[in-house]
């Protein structure tokens, strides 16, 4: 069986001590000979570094591993890149939420102004990694969850349309999948999905079993009488929970197929908004929840010089999703993901440039999009105007320009009033002078 180097930038990540734990767990299907992480964030990496020391000198030791912050040492001779980086950190993520909600608009990592902020600051370092990788390693498959993945893959989809081998993902539509199994009590891992859209704003028409029977009838009884959980609920932080439940709102609403949660947002900004505490958001919960229990525990198990006594048990979709993403690719297995993808006809009455969100069949070419066909009025709508605000943030970045600026989040669902836009841009504009091209 053929092994494979795999790169991960972002090595500082969060996610990153589960995706090497999901290594070990799945080192038979997708066996790696060498391993680098890599992050420009010294402390960062060599604490989980240190942490993924102890953890493969236990449970797999014939792994050629270790960590750096130097670009040369990262992207020689490989075969896999799994990226999740996020430009400006937590301390930028938390000014996302919080500049919009100060004015009343969603404050969000992905959606919205703050979806839009964080877009306009990864752009820029997605693309110098990329060429980084293509200094080095010109066939490597490069797998990519940083986000916003919409805007990233629009981004990147205009910087490098000759490079067949970069991959956006997302894992909510798996911890979808996982969910429906959870509310059906059965194993999700045989669910055929038909799903479409854009990342974070996309919807579920049917889901097959073995049999060929659609369960989303049942799913939406189901969703209807107990309402909805994430299958991973006791894990989960009470903002997650709020998310998942506002799911039976949205059926409520529109019952025709099942929605993508991030939909909450554009379906219902005005709610929402008001639920959304503006002094304490996601970042924070995120700060003083997962980012402290895993820096805390990978320093744990460096010290201790054992795994034995990890509290850190991972079993979500993000890691899993993306090893096997890379097992069907690598192994030219073939198997069905939903995946971002040019559309290029898959959904037929949407334009061929837009990148959009649906399932896919994964093999050593790439993936091979489900054609989806034509979509209705409500939803074309929806989409369209979602796209055309992530292609103008797209042209906002190349071109420098504030107008297109203003007209992407004049779009946006999230906001929709021209002076709140033109408010809320000028304070973020402030925000990221760092990060974001000069806007004239
Ligand atoms: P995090 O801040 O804990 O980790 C990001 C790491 O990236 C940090 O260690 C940081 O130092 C590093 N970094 C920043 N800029 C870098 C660069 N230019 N090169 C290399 N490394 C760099 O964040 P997190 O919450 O663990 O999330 C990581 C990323 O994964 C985010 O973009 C997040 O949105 C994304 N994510 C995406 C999905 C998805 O569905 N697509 C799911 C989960 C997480
Ligand atoms: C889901 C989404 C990701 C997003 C993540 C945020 O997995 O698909 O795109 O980054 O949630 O999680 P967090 O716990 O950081 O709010
Ligand atoms: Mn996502």
């Amino acid at each position: 069986m053929r092994k494979f180097n795999v790169t991960l930038v972002g090595g500082g990540s969060t996610w990153t001590p589960g995706l090497l734990q999901t290594l070990c767990k799945l080192k038979e299907r997708f066996p790696v000979n060498k391993l680098v992480l890599f992050d420009i964030n010294e402390e960062r990496q060599s604490v989980i570094g240190e942490f993924a020391k102890v953890l493969f000198k236990e449970e797999y030791p014939e792994l050629d591993f270790k960590y750096t912050t130097k670009v040369e040492e990262a992207y020689n001779d490989v075969d896999f890149v799994f990226m999740q980086m996020r430009t400006g950190g937590y301390a930028m993520r938390e000014k996302d939420e919080k500049i919009p909600l100060s004015m009343g608009l969603i404050g969000q990592e992905t959606c919205g102004a703050g979806g839009f902020a964080y877009g306009l600051r990864s752009i820029r370092d997605m693309i110098k990694t990329i060429n980084d990788i293509r200094t080095y390693s010109k066939d490597a498959w490069i797998l990519n969850y940083t986000n916003p993945a919409a805007i990233v893959a629009e981004a990147l989809r205009r910087e490098f349309p000759e490079d067949k081998r970069i991959l956006n993902i997302c894992d909510q539509p798996v911890n979808l999948l996982r969910s429906y199994g959870r509310i059906l009590g059965r194993e999700s891992k045989s669910f055929e999905p038909v799903y479409f859209g854009l990342n974070h704003f996309g919807w579920f028409t049917h889901l097959y079993d073995e049999e060929g029977k659609d369960l989303v009838p049942e799913l939406k009884k189901l969703i209807h009488e107990k309402g909805f959980l994430p299958v991973d609920a006791e894990q989960r932080d009470k903002s997650w929970l709020d998310t998942y439940g506002m799911v039976q709102d949205i059926c409520e609403d529109f019952s025709e197929y099942l929605p993508n949660t991030y939909l909450q947002y554009y379906l219902y900004p005005q709610y929402k908004g008001a639920k959304l505490n503006p002094n304490y958001t996601r970042a924070n919960e995120v700060m003083d929840g997962r980012e402290k229990r895993v820096f805390e525990e990978c320093r744990k198990v460096a010290e201790e010089g054992t795994v034995k006594n990890c509290k850190m048990v991972h079993n979500d979709a993000h890691s899993e999703f993306m090893i096997q993403v890379a097992e069907s690719i690598a192994y030219n297995q073939g198997k069905i993901f939903i995946v971002i993808v040019e559309n290029n006809g898959t959904i037929s009455n949407i334009q061929d440039d837009a990148m959009v969100e649906v399932a896919a069949i994964l093999t050593a070419n790439g993936p091979r999009p489900l054609s989806v066909g034509k979509i209705g009025v409500f939803h074309k709508g929806l989409i369209e105007s979602q796209l055309a605000y992530e292609k103008l943030t797209v042209d906002a970045y190349y071109e420098g320009s504030y107008e297109k600026a203003l007209q992407a989040l004049t779009l946006n669902r999230t906001i929709v009033d021209a002076k709140k836009a033109r408010k809320v841009l000028d304070k973020l504009i402030e925000a990221n002078k760092e990060y974001w091209p000069n806007f004239k």
